[in-house]
């Protein structure tokens, strides 16, 4: 079980699971290519970091871009431990009930948090898999409010979260201040134009970036990991 070093961590606990988000991007900060390909950017030893950060934490949780472009089993393979509860947020469930995460029995491990906009016969394909369907509300573009998804995983005994991408996710947890750990994996490659890791977060003045703290940074084959504790501006 992860511990996380946050100050009022005994606050928030009781309101949401601690979140790491973790990623691996080229050194020009690029997630994937334009067209969407993002294997493999990181090597096989920090994939093995990847896995083990996956077995520490009671979910791991991906956006339903990653779900439908990537098609991730979001299994404990590389490392012993047990696999994590596996949630697919996707207000419109357009994940493919083909999907790694749905077919050959893994639904029965598996939470797809959608919106109103989903279609009842898709929820119902879907809950006949054996997969948890959420219906929660909605933020104001139209998709899943991420702070209500927390607060109702934590209603189901998750304590902590991992979210493996993709940019949109990633981009939307850092806006919303929901980030507690963040776990890039910096691979030695230049991609240029490409899928940014951390899109627009409206800030405009540097006093208002969000801080890194407690960072560990830890070689893992040609890549590097950066480990650190997200501080947000006049805040926690
Ligand atoms: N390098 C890495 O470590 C890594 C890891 C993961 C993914 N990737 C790459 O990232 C790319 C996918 O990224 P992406 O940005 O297209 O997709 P994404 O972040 O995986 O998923 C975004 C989608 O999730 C749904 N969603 C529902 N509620 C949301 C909310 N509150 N905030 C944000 N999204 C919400 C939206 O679809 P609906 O509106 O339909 O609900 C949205 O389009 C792929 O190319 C993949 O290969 C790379």
């Amino acid at each position: 079980m992860l511990t996380f070093r946050h100050e009022n961590r005994q606050e928030r606990a009781v309101v949401r699971p601690g979140i790491t988000v973790s990623y691996a991007q080229t050194l020009d900060g690029r997630l994937a290519t334009s067209d969407g390909n993002s294997r493999w950017i990181s090597g096989p030893d920090s994939l093995r970091f990847a896995h083990a950060l996956r077995a520490e934490h009671d979910a791991i949780v991906v956006g339903a871009g990653t779900a439908c472009t990537d098609d991730p089993s979001l299994t404990v393979r590389h490392v012993p431990g047990d696999d994590p509860l596996r949630v697919v947020v996707d207000s419109t469930l357009r994940t493919p009930l083909t999907a790694a995460v749905l077919a050959d029995g893994a639904a029965k491990g598996t939470v797809l948090a959608v919106t109103e906009s989903a279609p009842e016969d898709r929820c119902e394909d879907a809950l006949s898999l054996g997969a948890t369907v959420l219906r929660l509300p909605q933020n104001p573009e139209g998709r899943v409010d991420l702070a209500s998804l927390m607060k109702r995983l934590q209603g189901f005994g998750v304590r902590s979260v991992m979210v493996e991408g993709g940019a949109a996710l990633i981009t939307a947890l850092l806006r919303d201040r929901l980030v507690d750990r963040l776990a890039v994996c910096v691979a030695p490659k230049i991609l240029g134009c490409g899928i940014e890791a951390v899109g627009d977060l409206g800030i405009c003045d540097l006093t208002d970036s969000l801080a890194l703290a407690d960072t560990t940074v830890t070689p893992y084959g040609a890549d590097t990991v950066f480990d650190s504790r997200v501080v947000y501006p006049n805040g926690i």
